[in-house]
């Protein structure tokens, strides 16, 4: 479906060329005086120079051309040219009903579908997911959903941290505990246990211990980086340990993402491509590309045009071992063979930027990827606390997200209490759903690149540019549509019965109804769920506004009252559908 801004700059540019004018003069934007009209034109103080005449000229020709046009009402010429706009009611009630037929409501998918890898997540195993990671899987998982929406072919990869050097901090501090364990057994011969030899708990206590520890003692981080090696190297006594550390950790990290409604289609980690390593070296080595500098392996990145210094980009440490970088290098090398991106959206930490930039720049370089792939960085910035700095536990640590999670359902759940009266079961269902929308609005509504402040108070606040205040917006559709059934109404059989609006509150509500094809199209382009928040928010205001000064169940006058319930059924179905894409979902009462 034409996006309804589109249609009205058609009917304004053709005004403009049958009034003798160049048509590209009629573009339309929304008025920025709502109190005076709906949308304005300003083509004819744009025009005024080229047709060496007073602006209020063109406009009053244009506006002439309009005065029975089926889409404005009103197209009034006022000093010193503006063009300004009234829609028609029929036009805009004819194009929200439209919109009820379409599946997608106005939104057309794609032309051109790309496939796209969207790197997101990032958790490292056998550390617990705290609030750095949070924002990644949030806005990660919002971004996939909505480009999926949008007719794009979209795989989401986990790319757990598996491989480097927390693996031997957490393997040397398990031989130093249980040395009789067989792993580390080099004449066993057996089947190793198919049960792993610790808990997740015990796992998530071991590593902050031993990195701690390997910090203040050398040789102790001398024999954790001789056990990142023997796993490395392919020991297997050691890959069947890691093998328990992967499983045990997976198995609790799906449990966290699932809790926070975030699902990833792979869950490949920077192991996955350990055996690429010498294959990708080698041929870094033999395009030329890769020299020795110090000991260590690198690739020159610098461009001309740099205006700060680029480092290299490292391959391989002196020792021979890889880094970060390696692994990033070989999952791009990865993918172009299994999944063939067209594009790969990494959404990470913005302070990672330049880490990127050297990581595409050397994989363009290198060949890696094709001349047209995309390799794009969406970087995001810090959940502060209230003091403006990262965000920590009261007793000044990592909050764990698990924590984070607990808090603001507890607090959901005091609020649900404190409104009405709901048995315990049901009241800590509604605090999760409504909780998690809170989180989640609170993060999205930011534009992602910037830091924003952890707000446990507002973000569950029913009132404002909230998560809850959407979904009681949503809520309360749906109880008067509940009613209406009640009533004995089928709401089925005037689903599409949206008629011209009665009243300037139902009106506002329509047109905030027809944004939605565009706002969907931009936040995909732009990466940018913020912009559904903001779309979604603006059509629960006006929604509320329609509510208060309408008494829909009251009416009378049953043709009326069927055009209202279609009009609550599409505005319920449209909210629902944007805060799937938030990745959040609505209770069905509250
Ligand atoms: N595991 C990393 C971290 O915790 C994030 C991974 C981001 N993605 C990537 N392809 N490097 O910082």
């Amino acid at each position: 479906m034409k996006k309804i801004l589109e249609m009205i700059s058609d009917e304004m540019k053709n005004a403009f060329e049958q009034a003798g004018y160049d048509r590209e003069l009629g573009k339309v934007t929304l008025s920025n005086r709502p109190d005076l009209c709906e949308y304005q034109c300003n083509g004819a103080m744009a025009g005024a120079k080229q047709y060496k005449k007073a602006p209020i000229m063109i406009a009053n020709d244009v506006a002439a051309k309009l005065t029975d046009s089926n889409i404005f009402a009103r197209a009034e010429a006022v000093a010193p040219g503006f063009l300004n706009l009234t829609l028609k009611n029929a036009f805009v009630g004819a194009y929200v009903k439209d919109m009820r037929m379409e599946e997608k409501y106005g939104l057309e998918e794609t032309k051109n579908p790309a496939k796209i890898v969207i790197d997101y997540g990032g958790p490292n195993v056998a550390k617990p997911l705290h609030v750095g990671h949070l924002r990644s899987a949030i806005i990660g998982e919002s971004v996939k959903r909505i480009a999926r929406y949008a007719g794009h072919r979209v795989t989401g990869d986990i790319h757990l941290g598996d491989w480097g050097q927390p693996m031997g901090l957490i393997m040397n501090e398990l031989k130093i505990r249980k040395p009789e364990l067989v792993y580390f057994d080099e004449n066993y011969t057996g089947e190793y246990p198919a049960e792993p030899p610790f808990t997740i708990s015990e796992l998530e206590e071991i590593y902050p211990f031993a990195s701690k520890r390997s910090k203040e003692d050398e040789a102790y981080k001398a024999d954790a980086m001789a056990c990142t090696y023997k796993l490395q190297s392919g020991e297997k006594g050691y890959r069947a340990l890691w093998d328990h550390i992967i499983a045990v950790s997976v198995m609790d990290l799906k449990k966290n993402y699932e809790r926070l409604n975030v699902a990833f289609d792979l869950w490949n980690g920077e192991s996955a491509v350990h055996d690429m390593i010498p294959g990708m070296v080698d041929a870094m080595k033999k395009g030329g590309y890769a020299y020795v500098s110090e000991g260590a392996l690198v690739v020159d990145v610098k461009e001309e045009t740099d205006t700060k210094e680029i480092p290299p980009c490292m391959i391989l440490k002196s020792d021979g071992a890889a880094l970060y970088n390696t692994t990033d290098l070989a999952t791009i090398m990865m993918r172009m063979e299994t999944e063939q991106p067209d594009r790969i959206l990494y959404v990470v930490d913005k302070r990672q930027e330049l880490y990127f930039e050297q990581v595409f720049r050397c994989a363009r370089k290198t060949k890696l990827v094709k001349d047209d792939t995309e390799l794009k960085f969406l970087g995001f910035g810090t959940m502060n606390g209230k003091d403006g700095k990262p965000f920590k536990t009261r007793e000044g640590g990592v909050m764990r997200l698990e924590s984070l999670i607990a808090e603001i359902n507890e607090e959901m759940l005091r609020k649900i209490k404190e409104s009405r009266d709901t048995s315990d079961e049901e009241a800590a269902a509604t605090a999760q759903i409504v909780g998690l929308a809170a989180l989640k609005y609170g993060d999205l509504s930011n534009q992602a690149v910037k830091d924003y402040i952890f707000d446990i108070d507002r973000f569950t606040s029913s009132e404002g540019d909230t998560g809850p205040y959407i979904l009681y917006t949503i809520v309360r559709i749906k109880s008067i549509l509940a009613k209406y059934r009640e009533n004995g109404g089928d709401i089925q059989s005037v689903f599409s019965d949206i008629k011209a609006p009665v009243n300037d509150s139902e009106k506002q509500l329509m047109m905030e109804l027809a944004k939605f094809n565009a706002s969907i199209e931009t936040a995909c382009e732009e990466y940018a769920p913020h912009k559904i928040c903001a779309y979604i928010y603006d059509l629960a205001n006006a929604f509320n506004r329609f509510y208060h000064e309408t008494k829909i169940l009251a009416e009378e006058d049953a043709s009326r009252k069927a055009g209202w319930i279609a009009l609550l059924g599409l505005t319920r179905d449209v909210l629902e559908t944007s805060i799937d894409l938030l990745g959040f979902s609505a209770p069905d009462r509250m």
